[in-house]
């Protein structure tokens, strides 16, 4: 894990080595059902195509959530105490947190928590000349590893019981039920006994909304999808072919969720640090779940974290939700 620093002082280690982006390729890949994890999405080039993503006409989310925040970060400022300290894992751009902050004055340390060296300099970058006085304080790690969550909790200016958890994005619908789960009971510890968590979540609609969402028109999700396979070359000396494999989104019904595959158009064998892996014609590789909630289904999931739901805002489709917990 990186340093706690404020912005002027800030300086970011890698904290996921090649080693370990390995080790999970690998394993991923010698599955049954191969896949791969989320989290290596966001190199430089994968943080500018999620950026991309995020202007689609297809993709509603992100303009979603930020039009719900525009018409609500005041009303919901005002619920908060005033004077607290704000993670936020997964901030990506930080543009989200800018709504908030605007309406917040008092906040103590800003910390915004990436796995990724170019999405937290996207966010300081955007952050620092719009808040000059916040003290931010960037780490650079995994929010997934609990052991990384405990330490930041004993180390750092979270150590407090009022602290507010930020997770926007629908990023907590990347996990199956007992990661979330998980995740959510690391939140909870995190914001203290009289903190409070806040989490954008996409609400459960209709099915082709959602496929096109994940398969746009210009093949912008298709090139993210794919540039996994880029930096699996690039990184890990991987021999993909990204002209063998095609993108596809898929809506699982039994788990209301879409899934992002990668499917091979030809049996082939690829190459990764001297190890093969063989793919039959039509064989996929499964690289993201985005798991779709009705407000019923994530109250249930929160309180499995010890977290109760308090209020929610959400856009007149009822296509996303903004939800406001307290630990129970
Ligand atoms: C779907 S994007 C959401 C970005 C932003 N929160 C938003 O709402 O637009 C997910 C973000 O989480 C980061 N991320 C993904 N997995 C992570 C992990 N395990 N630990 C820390 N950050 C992670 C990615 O780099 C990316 O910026």
């Amino acid at each position: 894990m990186s340093q706690m620093t404020t912005i002027k002082q800030c300086s970011i280690n890698i904290s996921i080595s090649n080693c370990e982006f390995l080790t999970d390729v690998i394993s991923g890949l010698t599955q049954q059902q191969k896949s791969l994890p989320c989290k290596y999405f966001y190199d430089d080039k994968g943080a500018a195509l999620f950026e991309q993503i995020t202007r689609l006409q297809e993709y509603y989310v992100t303009r979603t959530e930020l039009a719900i925040l525009e018409r609500y970060s005041k009303e919901i400022a005002q619920i908060l105490p005033e004077s607290l300290s704000i993670i936020e894992p997964g901030c990506g751009s930080g543009k989200k947190i800018a709504h908030l902050l605007a309406h917040m004055s008092k906040v103590k340390t800003f910390v915004p928590f990436e796995i990724s060296t170019e999405m937290l300099n996207y966010s300081l970058a955007h952050l620092s000349p719009l808040f000059p006085e916040l003290v931010i304080a960037p780490l650079l790690g995994d929010f997934t590893d609990s052991a990384m969550v405990k330490q930041l909790i004993k180390e750092t200016a979270l150590n407090s019981q009022t602290n507010l958890v930020y997770f926007p994005g629908s990023t907590l619908g990347n996990f199956n039920t007992l990661k979330a789960i998980e995740i959510m009971r690391n939140f909870q510890h995190l914001c203290g006994v009289n903190g409070y968590v806040l989490i954008g979540i996409d609400l459960v609609k209709q099915r082709q909304v959602l496929l096109d969402a994940y398969d746009d028109k210009l093949g912008v999700t298709a090139a993210f999808n794919k540039n996994l396979l880029q930096r699996i070359n690039d990184e890990l000396n991987g021999s993909f072919n990204l002209a063998n494999f095609n993108h596809e989104s898929r809506y699982n019904e039994q788990h209301n969720r879409i899934e992002m595959h990668l499917v091979s158009l030809c049996e082939q064998t690829v190459v990764i640090n001297n190890q093969q892996i063989n793919f039959k014609q039509g064989e996929s590789i499964h690289t993201e779940n985005s798991h779709k909630y009705t407000l019923e289904s994530f109250k249930q999931l929160a309180a499995q974290a010890n977290l109760s739901l308090e209020q929610t805002w959400q856009d007149d489709n009822n296509y996303f939700a903004l939800c406001l917990l307290r630990p129970l």
